[in-house]
């Protein structure tokens, strides 16, 4: 069949594989292939056991998959034969030299500018889909621009702005795509381009067109302000733990004023995934880099409150259990860093399970999907440490239990049986505050949920 475009994508991660997956499936006159230098993951990508779990997106494959989506490791003909390359490569905090801890890790972004040059014959429109400091387009322009082969290169910004495990859902209906370009003729006719893929299946009214530094200094802010609001009821908690008040009764209340709104307003362990930290780290990185101490202040608190909230948790659990845990059987229920996913980057699981460890307790760690990752996290740590797909199976003997993980299994598990089969007295920490506190307590159990008054027989 021909195809009317040729898109390629660089990196079949958890954006780039289902990004493209959704717009193969919405533009079959395109011809739509993810590249990566991981074999493994390609080979997954073209099987039924996907390298990333969510939602509908195996379904979705299938349909594209060997008719307009096509999966491979070989870059250079990838590059070859595309029009429009997007870049979907992972940009981690650097973790060395200048900037280490702060600053993202352009070293995957950058090797894939050199490969598009390289295996480059013909003009391209270049897309910017990994989350980018601002003006970073203006490097890879520099870059792309130094070719010796006369070839002209775009580059626009299409920041993304799924959430994982609810990721073919956000493609399917998202809040708004983005799209920045240079102002020049060429820079609004490559946006037009990429305007009209996404046209195939997203109202005009959610396609925005900005400028390049706009969009891509755009993702960043979003993801600041979405974590600004999760440690700004988290910092509530601790104060509702000190007053008696009720942090659910404080997140509806406040919530529900429109000015406000009342998504993630709930209380919970902390934030994790790959990139609220890494994106606010960078933020004020970039604001300290333009010698804007105040603004880097402000937003680096965000983070501190986070850890906080982390460190926090795992203080109670010692402290409640008497101040000791050593040898004490507590169950971990989760390991994501969010329910319907089984990533586990920058999981709130990851920190209670180390201090856990640390404090010499046995751990029994339960989570639908995240238990292979969970294994590589704690690789090396883990002795003392049982992994178990079965939640009733998890709390044999067990003298606690910590939500880690708000999945649904959880909420509906029969916690007179968990009840029964648990060591007493035992102990319920509810890191999320997914469950049914009253009936836990009537049940037996001892509860502490957070921001919330703890229910205790003792
Ligand atoms: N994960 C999310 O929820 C999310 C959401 C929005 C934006 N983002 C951003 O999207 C980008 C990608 O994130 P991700 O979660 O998909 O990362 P990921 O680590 O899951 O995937 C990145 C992939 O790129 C591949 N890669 C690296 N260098 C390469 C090269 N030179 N050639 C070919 N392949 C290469 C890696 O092997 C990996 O498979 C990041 O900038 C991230 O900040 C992520």
């Amino acid at each position: 069949m021909k195809f009317s475009k040729n898109i390629l994508c660089i990196g079949a991660g958890y954006v780039g594989g289902p990004t493209m997956t959704i717009i193969a499936l919405k533009c079959p006159e395109y011809k739509v292939t993810v590249v990566d230098i991981n074999e493994e993951r390609i080979k997954r990508w073209n099987s039924d056991d996907l390298p990333i779990y969510e939602p509908g997106l195996l379904e979705a494959v299938r349909v594209a998959r060997g008719r307009n989506l096509f999966f491979s490791t070989d870059i250079p003909e990838g590059i070859r034969a595309a029009d429009i390359i997007f870049v979907s490569v992972n940009t981690p905090t650097k973790t060395f030299g200048h900037g280490a801890g702060m600053a993202s890790d352009l070293q995957h972004w950058e090797k894939t500018a050199h490969q598009i040059v390289a295996y480059s014959g013909k003009p391209k429109l270049i897309v910017e889909k990994s989350t980018l400091p601002v003006r970073t387009a203006e490097a890879m322009e520099r870059i792309l621009s130094e070719n010796k082969k006369n070839i002209h290169f775009e580059v626009v910004s299409n920041p993304e702005f799924l959430a994982e495990g609810s990721a073919v859902k956000d493609l399917l209906e998202p809040d708004r795509v983005l799209i920045g370009s240079q102002q020049t003729e060429s820079g609004l006719k490559a946006a037009q381009v990429i305007v009209d893929i996404y046209a195939h299946w997203v109202p005009a009214g959610k396609i925005i067109t900005t400028n390049l530094w706009s969009a891509e200094l755009s993702k960043l802010v979003a993801n600041a302000f979405l974590a600004q609001r999760i440690s700004s009821i988290n910092a509530i908690s601790a104060l509702c733990e000190k007053t008696d008040a009720d942090v659910a009764e404080i997140s509806f209340a406040v919530g529900s004023d429109a000015r406000i709104g009342s998504r993630f307003m709930k209380a919970s362990v902390g934030f994790g995934g790959s990139c609220f930290k890494k994106d606010i780290l960078n933020l004020v990185y970039i604001c300290r880099s333009y010698g804007l101490n105040e603004v880097a202040d402000y937003w680096e608190k965000v983070i501190t409150m986070n850890d906080y909230q982390q460190e926090r948790f795992v203080k109670k659990i010692i402290k409640e259990m008497f101040n000791t845990i050593v040898g004490k059987k507590i169950t971990l229920l989760g390991f994501a860093f969010k329910a319907n996913t089984g990533d586990t980057r920058e999981s709130p699981g990851i920190y209670v399970a180390k201090q856990l460890l640390e404090e010499r307790a046995a751990l029994v760690i339960c989570d639908p999907q995240a238990l292979e990752n969970a294994r590589k996290d704690l690789a090396g740590l883990d002795h003392g440490v049982t992994y178990e797909l079965d939640p009733y199976r998890a709390v044999e003997k067990a003298q606690a239990i910590a939500v880690i993980t708000e999945w649904e299994v959880f909420k509906k598990l029969d916690f007179e049986k968990v009840f029964s089969v648990m060591q007493k007295p035992a102990f319920i920490f509810d890191g999320r505050n997914i469950l049914d506190h009253q009936r836990l307590f009537k049940i037996g159990f001892n509860v502490f949920p957070l921001g919330k008054p703890s229910l205790t027989h003792f």
